[in-house]
């Protein structure tokens, strides 16, 4: 096998040097040298290629495909975000914080997948560790393979004996080429991993998911272009505090992006929340200020979650404004319009904002409720819990209309709720005849205030 021929770039300027150093002398750049592959050795998972074909340009009308044979996962949340479950010879990145449920989420894809033979390379816990989670998870698939590795070279040769259907890799960042010195985890060696994997499943038509981790910041792990390189890239987050989790594409080659998976991590795995708003409502009988309901959507998916806030006199001069599940800048604007056009003073109150359940909403539909629930606080109100919202605000505190609102309106109807407060100009288009919930249409701000307290 020919030896890899390796040098280092600098990854601000290009300057090339054949070993490390940690200023750029050409742009004077610290620590920007990463080492990259020059000359490449026979990769281990060329063997595999069945018939390498050699290129050739097509005619685009001429070109024919087969309708993509989705793989079932087994789980309607996961397949929901994956566009309609997973595509042959796709690569795909799951990334999330430590402790969130990765393993967990991937090792119950892995088992449930019973008409599968699946291959899940682990580098992080051993196969008693694995076993005692599939135990714990409570379902057996015959055909489902652990495999304690980290190097891609022994990894490609296990497939090639094991002739899997999926590939599960937890986690790229313990993965090694033999085709670099540099150590596991390092940007090189994630991307070269991630290329000999991504060469993999292209070519013999295996899907491949990789378990990222995710920086300190929140970002995954290793080199953008990670990101780049995989077809799919799906992100699990939720709050330690809660049961909640939520698995999110944030980019995918094939669907959309818009998608929610929600699950609830419990003692025997996770389970799926197919129907989130029973989850993300409080179920409460007693009026409190500072609450309302938000008919929102997520991708295809209408729910209604609970916004709260609390309005209080702020003890120091600058008064405190945090936001959980709800961008922070969003607040201020929608806080200064209120001030600003119903006259309410709130630069000298506290104002915290939470949208329960964990969740975090970027549906500009939650507008509404959010200044009715601050609102409510800030006078001490309670809002009738038989009524939800689904408005935009705008600058000058119209209240502006929102997508799909048939599907939000339906969605309350179906959970009960007898009142919704939208836009006025959402109104055309609605059939309101055949509708048992009543539509509250408000123009501004203030006839909200009218309408409300
Ligand atoms: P894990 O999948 O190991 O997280 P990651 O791979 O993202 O680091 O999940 C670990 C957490 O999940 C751990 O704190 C225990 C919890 N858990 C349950 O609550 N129930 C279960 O059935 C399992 C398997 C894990
Ligand atoms: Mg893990």
């Amino acid at each position: 096998m020919a030896k890899t021929k390796t040098t280092f770039f600098c990854q601000h300027c290009g300057n090339q040097s054949s070993k490390w150093l940690g200023r750029c002398p050409a742009c004077g750049e610290w620590n920007t040298f990463v080492e990259e592959v020059i000359q490449k050795a026979d990769t281990p998972e060329s063997k595999y290629r069945k018939d390498v074909k050699k290129s050739k340009p097509e005619l685009i009308q001429e070109i024919t495909y087969e309708k993509q044979n989705r793989m079932d996962t087994r789980s309607v949340e996961l397949n929901r975000v994956l566009g309609g479950g997973l595509v042959p010879g796709s690569i795909i990145l799951v990334g999330g914080e430590p402790g969130i449920g990765k393993s967990t989420l991937m090792l119950q894809m892995a088992l449930n997948m019973k008409a599968n033979r699946v291959l899940y390379v682990s580098g992080e816990e051993s196969n008693q560790q694995l076993k005692m989670r599939a135990d714990r998870l409570g379902i057996n698939n015959p055909d489902c393979f652990i495999l304690n590795e980290t190097f891609t070279g022994e990894i490609f040769r296990h497939i090639g004996e094991l002739e899997p259907s999926i590939v599960v890799i937890d986690s790229i960042q313990t993965l090694y080429s033999e085709n670099l010195d540099s150590s596991a985890g390092s940007i090189s060696q994630i991307r070269e991993t991630a290329a000999e994997l991504q060469r993999f499943s292209k070519t013999t038509g295996i899907p491949v998911i990789l378990i990222g981790h995710i920086t300190k910041d929140g970002g995954l792990a290793g080199p953008k272009l990670l990101e780049h390189m995989v077809d799919t890239v799906l992100q699990f987050e939720g709050d330690r505090h809660y049961g909640f989790r939520i698995l999110r594409s944030v980019k995918n080659r094939f669907g959309s992006t818009s998608e929610l998976g929600i699950f609830e991590m419990q003692t025997g795995g996770l389970r799926e929340v197919l129907n989130p708003s029973e989850v993300l409502l409080t179920q409460r009988d007693d009026l409190v200020s500072g609450v309302a309901i938000a008919a929102m959507i997520e991708g295809q998916r209408p729910m209604l979650v609970e916004t709260q806030a609390l309005v209080g006199q702020a003890a120091y001069g600058t008064p405190q404004r945090s936001s959980t599940g709800f961008d922070l800048r969003r607040l201020n604007m929608l806080l200064a319009v209120l001030e600003k056009r119903s006259g309410f003073k709130l630069s000298t109150k506290d104002v915290f904002l939470n949208i329960a359940g964990g969740i975090r909403v970027d549906d500009p539909a939650i507008d509404l409720s959010v200044i009715s629930a601050v609102l409510s606080s800030a006078e001490d109100v309670a809002i009738d819990k038989n009524i939800c919202f689904a408005g935009e605000v705008g600058l000058s505190g119209e209240i502006r209309s929102v997508s799909r609102i048939e599907k939000r309106i339906s969605e309350a109807e179906k959970l009960g709720f007898e009142k919704i407060i939208i836009s006025k100009y959402n109104l055309k288009g609605v059939n309101t005849k055949q509708l048992k919930i009543e539509i509250i249409p408000v123009s501004r701000i203030q006839e909200l205030l009218d309408k409300l307290l």
